[in-house]
Order: C-alpha cells, then structure tokens, then sequence
C-alpha cells in the first residue's frame, strides 16, 4: 500500500478491532511487539477502532489491515491541552494521572481547569475509550461512587480486563479502585488450588475472580445489590461459576452456615471497617488458616493498629496469631493509608 510520500508504508499500519476488545487487542500487540505507540488509536467505523502497528500481527485477532493517515500521536495530556490552548499554570493544574478501565477514563479530576475540555483531550489521546468519567468520591458502607461524565457517549458500563481477570462494571454504580491493581493481583498469586476461601466483602468480585482462576473455591458475600449483580454477572464472564458460590447478604449472617460446612482455609477482608467484623471472621477461619485483613490506618498507626486489633479479637477467641506480612497498598487520603496484614491464626 503507498501513498507515494515515500514513507514506509508499514508506519502507517494499522488493525481495526471491535472498540469493546480494543484493551485486550492493544495488550496482545503489546505482547507480539507490534503495537505502534508513537500513534493515536482511533475510531474507525461506529463500533470500531484502529490500532497503530508496526507489521500485520500473526496472533491477535482483527478484523482488517488499514493503512491510517497522518495520525500523529500527541503523546500526553498536556500535549493535547497545549494544543487546545492552554497555558503552562494551567496544564499544571490539570489532573496528572487516571485510568482506563475498558471503554471508559476514570479521573480524580479535583479542582481542574475546564474539565469537560480535560475530558475531550483524553478521549483523543485513549481512542478506545468512549466515555470520561470524574470521580468526585467513594462513601458510605456499600461503597458507592459519586461520579460524573464530563466528556463521551456517557456509556459508563465497562468491562475491564486485568491479568486476564475480566471485571464487567457499571463505573456510576459500583466502585472500581485501580490503585488496588497490584493487591487483586497479589491475591491470584498467594493461594493454592483447591484452597476454601471466604471473601466477605466481595464487592464485583475484586479478589474472588482472581483467587477463583488460581483455583480457590470461593464463597463471596455482597450486600449491594448493584455489586452483587456484577459479581455473579463477572463469575459466569471469568468462567468460574463451578468455583464460586455468590451471596446476597451482611457477611456476618452468612458466617454460621459457612462454617457448619468446614472453615475456610483463607478468609479475605478488603473493608475499610473490616476489624468491625473479625470476630465472625476468626469463627469462619480453620486453625492455621489465613486471614487478610484490610484497614485505612492513620500514617502514625501504620501497622500496629490494624495487628493490635487483630490480636485483640483472636485473643479474645483464645486464639494465637503469627503475622506473615504487612503492605501498603495506596494512599486513602492525606495522611491516611490503605494497608492490609496478612495473618496466620492458630
Ligand atoms: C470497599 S468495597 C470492596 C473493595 C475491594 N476490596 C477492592 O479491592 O476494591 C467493600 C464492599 O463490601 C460490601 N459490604 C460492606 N459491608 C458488608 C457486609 N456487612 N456484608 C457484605 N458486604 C458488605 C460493600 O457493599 C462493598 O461492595
């Protein structure tokens, strides 16, 4: 194909994907080395993109070869407010970083400059997505998110993919935490195949699909009912409906039956108020079992407090507890982090 500029026509390839699989074509052109950065994906019909390559991939399924024209990839934020007219006090004001989670840009957009043109600029530089959405907080015990579309189709339905984990999502309705990336993956990493889990907080399934891939049977528990949707919904995505036992209800009236079954050999907490609940996790979690306990800790608590509360209720079951590891897994806000402890309990 030429256009007799005497470029190399393979600069100007490119694939067209349906748009919903653009993330995952995008990581198998990474993973074959032909994904071309130094260009915009862009759209190419209604339900289509065109992804940048190098040469014609030989694994990752397309639809066609495309050459693209002079889509010079403006490659950062800034480059694209720059080029919309804003000045350098501004673009410093602009947010610094987001996610892309399928077809939809979640952003902190905090106190930026004119958000709905921060909201366009990042739908050109992330051609696959189709909506930008403003994430103003997190609250109460269901976790809800309180968002805003500031630029695209206002679709707010997802479906991302980590790991190979697939999360379908409705980013109005439930809360998807990316900084939370390296935990969901370090929770598919840590158990054994066959292992009995209970994850109390379940949420769309952050650590059950993970764990549930590895081969850990998993009773997740969600009282949302919009959560509880996506995780049964994800379960059958993720194909692991034969691992998985969902639940409907406050973790802690799910407990007894549980248990009356044979105790977990792990028991998950990814709840903020987790340590509210340790005394009906220590009744699901078998001797010798593992137990992962979440907490937003005061930077000056940071780990005593969660592990004295820890001790303090397997204390008062007369149990022993021996803590394998502590991390932080990402700011909760000023001051504050998110950690988990990781705790074996005799
Ligand atoms: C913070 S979210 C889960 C976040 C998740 N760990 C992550 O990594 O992103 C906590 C979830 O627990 C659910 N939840 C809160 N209290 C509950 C309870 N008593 N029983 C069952 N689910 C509960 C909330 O609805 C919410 O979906």
């Amino acid at each position: 194909m030429s256009d007799g500029s005497g470029a190399q026509d393979d600069q100007q390839l490119a694939v067209v994907v349906a748009k919903p699989r653009s993330q995952v074509a995008i990581e198998s052109l990474q993973a074959e080395g032909v994904y071309d950065d130094t260009r915009s994906v862009t759209e190419w019909t209604a339900d289509s993109v065109a992804v940048p390559v190098t040469a014609p991939p030989q694994e990752t399924q397309f639809r066609e070869v495309v050459r693209q024209v002079g889509e010079r990839r403006l490659r950062t934020l800034d480059d694209h407010l720059r080029e919309r007219g804003w000045t350098e006090a501004e673009i410093d004001a602009a947010p610094s970083s987001w996610a892309v989670l399928g077809s939809v840009v979640l952003i902190d957009i905090g106190d930026s400059p004119r958000p709905a043109e921060v909201g366009e600029a990042l739908l050109a530089l992330h051609g696959e997505a189709g909506t930008v959405l403003a994430r103003h907080g997190i609250s109460g015990e269901h976790r809800e998110p309180s968002v805003e579309v500031i630029a695209g189709d206002g679709d707010t339905e997802t479906v991302h993919t980590e790991h190979g984990t697939r999360y379908a999502m409705d980013l109005a309705e439930v809360m998807f935490s990316p900084g939370n990336k390296a935990e969901r993956a370090q929770m598919g990493d840590t158990v054994d195949p066959d292992e009995r889990v209970l994850d109390m907080f379940a949420g769309i399934g952050y650590f059950t699909l993970p764990m549930a891939r590895a081969g850990a049977h998993v009773t997740a528990v969600e009282r949302n009912p919009a959560s509880f949707r996506f995780l049964v919904e994800n379960v059958m995505l993720n194909d692991v409906d034969e691992r998985v036992h969902p639940y409907r209800a406050d973790c802690r009236e799910v407990v007894p039956g549980f248990a009356s079954e044979g105790r977990a050999d792990r028991v998950v907490m990814g709840y903020y108020e987790a340590h509210e609940y340790l005394d009906s996790a220590l009744d699901a979690l078998a001797p010798g079992g593992v137990l992962h306990m979440h907490e937003a800790t005061p930077d000056a608590l940071v780990f005593d407090r969660p592990i004295e509360r820890l001790e303090a209720a397997a204390a008062e079951a007369d149990r022993g507890v021996e803590v394998l590891d502590t991390r932080r897994v990402k700011e909760y806000s000023e001051g504050v982090a998110h950690v988990v402890v990781d705790a074996r309990v005799q």
